[in-house]
């Protein structure tokens, strides 16, 4: 399987990219845990698609110029001694043929070597905004050049936002991507099979969480994409849950949303089972209408429909569903325009799905939802919450928590369904289950 190409990303960037610019892209950051330990470094991910470097204290900067388009690296000097404690440095002078950039030169450079590559360049692209510390960097180096414009050098007269370059690249997932993220979300799939196969009441939630992750990393993931939600009986009403430290209870559904990532590349998949291995009545109901709204919804993943078609899809359903069974009132297309399915569906039918699990890409251009296209991928994962407080419904809904989430790909044609290897009918969960 041909990997990723981050010099073919490069280019493309570049291409794109106004003349006489510069992007500067910086690594993400080590983060202190507690005293001497550090959380595990996750790279950041615009600066890994542009470059596959996995180190830390780094800074990829693109320049293009009337006659040159190229890219530099800055990364961390090899240190014999830093080497035995933190690991192996790649360090500059092996850079340039590993990663294919142009230069290389040594982080500590940076401060010296910006103003220099800012010179003559009309605008600087950067994350700007989002980085108070590098934007004051980018800003000090701009400084700098204009202190020497009596040379007859020009300073940058252009502080230009990447996003809409390099986010919307992301958004559009090449073959090498879209393998990497089918792995990951077979991976995960695997991963929720195993927890609806050894789940017994009396665990507690984080026990699940671990056997996701022993699983994962047996299959050849190194770290999970976010956080898993491992939430049992009313902790499935929190929407971002990941306490997981209670106890699983007879009678409980429990909500297991978690996904692995594999080279960087996430997966995001939710599903909610019970934990003695069958629906009660109520939750069967609610389960139902929540699968029915899933389903309605993906069917809505084609090219040419926009991004909100499946959310429109869900919520029709989920407000049908929820009028059948009693817990809203009224007209289903009155309610659909009050919003009152809010109360219990809060959230929007999914997000973009790639190197991060909220990926990057507009979802409205000129203030209309975009038109999906192939080479997309995002998640369709409507729910039901009904909080133990929500006094308009009949007492036996109360503390009931359903979501179901799935990794579709936009294909020319309609779509994918990459995490479709985890059963989500009422019939195929209880069958699996039973059979433990
Ligand atoms: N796992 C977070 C989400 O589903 O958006
Ligand atoms: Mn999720
Ligand atoms: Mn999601």
């Amino acid at each position: 399987m041909p990997g990723i190409n981050f010099g073919l990303n490069r280019q493309t960037l570049l291409q794109n990219m106004v003349n006489n610019s510069v992007a500067i892209i910086p690594s993400a950051a080590l983060k202190v845990r507690n005293r001497d330990c550090e959380f595990p470094f996750r790279q950041d991910s615009d600066f890994f698609y542009l470059s596959g470097f996995t180190e830390d204290d780094a800074v990829l900067v693109l320049r293009k110029t009337d006659d040159k388009s190229e890219s530099i690296l800055f990364c961390q000097s090899k240190n014999k001694e830093m080497e035995i404690w933190t690991g192996f440095r790649l360090g500059p002078d092996a850079a340039v043929d590993a990663l294919g950039v142009d230069r290389a030169f040594a982080t500590s450079e940076l401060s010296k070597c910006l103003p220099e590559l800012l010179a003559d360049i009309q605008s600087v692209y950067a994350l700007w905004g989002s980085d108070k510390e590098w934007d004051q960097k980018f800003i000090q180096a701009i400084e700098q050049v204009k202190l020497k414009v009596r040379t007859g050098i020009t300073a940058p007269t252009g502080m230009l936002a990447i996003e809409p370059l390099l986010h919307e690249q992301r958004l559009i997932k090449s073959s090498a991507e879209i393998d990497l993220m089918t792995q990951a979300a077979q991976i995960s799939a695997q991963a929720h099979i195993k927890a609806m196969q050894l789940v017994k009441p009396g665990m507690f939630e984080y026990m699940l969480e671990g056997e996701i992750r022993h699983h994962c990393a047996m299959q050849g993931s190194r770290f999970d994409a976010y956080t898993s939600i491992v939430g049992s009986g009313e902790n499935a009403c929190i929407l971002h849950y990941n306490n997981n430290d209670e106890k699983i209870h007879d009678g409980d559904l429990i909500l297991i949303d978690a996904g692995c990532e594999v080279n960087h590349y996430a997966s995001d998949i939710t599903r909610t089972f019970p934990a003695n291995g069958t629906f009660n009545t109520e939750q069967r109901a609610l389960y139902q209408i929540v699968l029915d709204a899933q389903l309605a919804g993906i069917e809505q993943v084609k090219p040419g429909n926009n991004y909100n078609a499946p959310h429109e899809a869900v919520v029709q359903v989920i407000t049908q569903g929820l009028v059948d069974l009693g817990l809203l009132k009224g007209e289903v297309s009155e309610l659909i325009a009050q919003e009152a399915y809010k109360p219990f569906f809060m959230h929007k039918t999914g997000h973009w799905l790639g190197l991060d699990v909220h990926d990057v890409g507009a979802y409205k251009i000129k203030g209309q939802w975009r038109d999906l296209q192939a080479g997309m991928l995002l998640t369709v994962e409507p729910g039901i919450y009904v909080a133990v407080d929500e006094l308009t419904v009949d007492e036996k809904w109360r503390g009931i928590g359903i979501r179901i989430e799935d990794d579709i790909l936009v294909t020319d044609t309609g779509h994918k369904v990459l995490s479709k290897d985890v059963p989500k009918s009422i019939d195929a969960i209880e069958t699996l289950m039973a059979a433990q």
